[in-house]
């Protein structure tokens, strides 16, 4: 009995160190693992703070670019196969004038001018059978009616399957670029037009002058008493052909301007009673706006010259009852006449025209009025913009204001 008492107490307590010990690795074990675990919840912690950081840089960096994108200086659109918008960003849409959620979708060849549409079907065209890029000029109608001119330069690309294709286009406004282009050509028209005036003009004159004194002559000669309304009628032809020439003569290049120190408004002023007379017959009315102006250098009779010309084109553009507007101001370092009427305006084709000498599109028009105009500013440095639309045409004929002020 006692033996076995011995014995049960040995194993109990064999059983007890050993449990101890059984319970103590596990404690370890559950320690170890928590720190373990401690480590991977940081490891991971600190793994999520750099994906988060890293997500707000791509979001920044997509803001950037989509920034760049939207407010790039040049109209971004990508066009699929059949010419439809897909994307457009800020500046596209701003070029035409249209909100851009209105624009996806919309064909690119709605807002071409109807006179450009074969243009840019000939531009999808070439994009579909090339696969390199292309470029086409050509006009884009505005929402305010205003066309533009503009660049398209297309390049093609594949979609992601290869199966369809599309066209990153990059529209650029070209109208101020094409506006230089054409007063470069009219001024190099209007130097070759000068140097024939001074070449030709009085080698005609002369010749005339001698036939039109003999006409006089035998106008009044008994013996040809029955012609004499066609002696009057040969008179006033090479009249008019005389005061033709005298306009022409004013292109001559070598002629110099006899600049004064003037108000351009006084020269208005003094001409006020002629305009409003002409503007009378014809049953228009004249509104005369002169804000006070610096002196400018000017030689006054070509200035009367250049103010008629252009108050005659305005009357002569407007149906009777129509009012003309004559102003003048100061914008910044220039004094401004504008001459503004309630006419039809002008077509883009006569607009590339005009100022060429002897284009006219009146019967009895010379078509030496603005070039006259042409020649007369470009002697006071002054430069002739013109804005028009339908509802009439304003004429801007801008004078550098002299430094120091006179
Ligand atoms: N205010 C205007 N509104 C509409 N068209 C105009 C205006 N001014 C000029 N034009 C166009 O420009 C053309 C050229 O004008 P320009 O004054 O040089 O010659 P013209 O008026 O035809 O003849 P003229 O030599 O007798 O002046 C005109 O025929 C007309 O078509
Ligand atoms: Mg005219």
């Amino acid at each position: 009995m006692a033996s076995f008492k011995k014995s049960a107490k040995y194993e109990m307590t064999r059983f007890d160190i050993s449990q101890q010990y059984t319970i103590n690795s596990f404690k370890g074990e559950v320690s170890r693992l928590r720190d373990e675990l401690e480590t991977k919840e940081l490891d991971l912690e600190a793994k999520c703070q750099a994906l988060q950081e890293a997500l707000e840089e791509l979001e920044e960096s997509r803001n950037r670019y989509a920034a760049l994108y939207d407010f790039a200086p040049v109209g971004y659109v990508t066009i699929d196969d059949k010419g439809c918008i897909q994307e457009a960003n800020l500046t596209g849409a701003s070029l035409i004038g249209i909100e851009r959620s209105q624009l996806i979708g919309m064909p690119l060849l709605v807002y071409v001018t109807k006179s450009d549409l074969k243009l840019f079907l000939d531009h999808l065209r070439r994009c579909k059978r090339r696969d390199e890029k292309v470029i086409t000029e050509l006009s884009l109608m505005t929402k305010n009616g205003a066309p533009i001119q503009v660049q398209l330069l297309s390049a093609p690309h594949k979609s992601t399957d290869g199966r369809s294709r599309f066209y990153k286009t990059v529209i650029t406004d070209i109208t101020q670029r094409k506006h230089y282009e054409n007063e470069l050509a009219r001024l190099d028209r209007l130097n070759l037009v000068g140097e024939m005036a001074a070449g030709i003009g009085h080698e005609v004159r002369n010749p005339m002058t001698t036939v039109r004194g003999f006409l006089q002559l035998y106008r009044d000669k008994e013996a040809f008493a029955q012609y004499k309304d066609r002696f009057d009628l040969m008179i006033d032809e090479l009249d008019r052909a005389n005061s033709i020439i005298t306009e022409f003569l004013s292109l001559a290049k070598n002629k110099t301007a006899d600049l004064k120190a003037q108000n351009l408004n006084t020269i208005l002023e003094h001409l006020s009673p002629l305009i409003q007379s002409d503007a009378r017959v014809s049953d228009k009315n004249i509104h005369f706006l002169l804000e006070e102006i610096p002196y400018l250098f000017l030689d006054e009779k070509e200035i009367r010259q250049l103010i008629l010309n252009h108050i005659r084109n305005g009357l002569e553009a407007m149906s009777p009852g129509g009012e003309l507007t004559i102003r003048t101001f100061r914008d910044g370092q220039e004094v401004v006449l504008s001459v503004q009427d309630q006419g039809k305006g002008i077509e883009s084709n006569v607009l590339e025209k005009i100022g060429t000498p002897f284009f006219t599109t009146k019967d009895n028009g010379t078509g030496l009025g603005l070039a006259v105009c042409y020649s007369i500013a470009a002697r006071h440095n002054a430069v002739i913009n013109i804005e028009t639309s339908p509802t009439g045409t304003t004429f801007f004929v801008r004078f550098p204001v002299p430094e120091p002020p006179l």
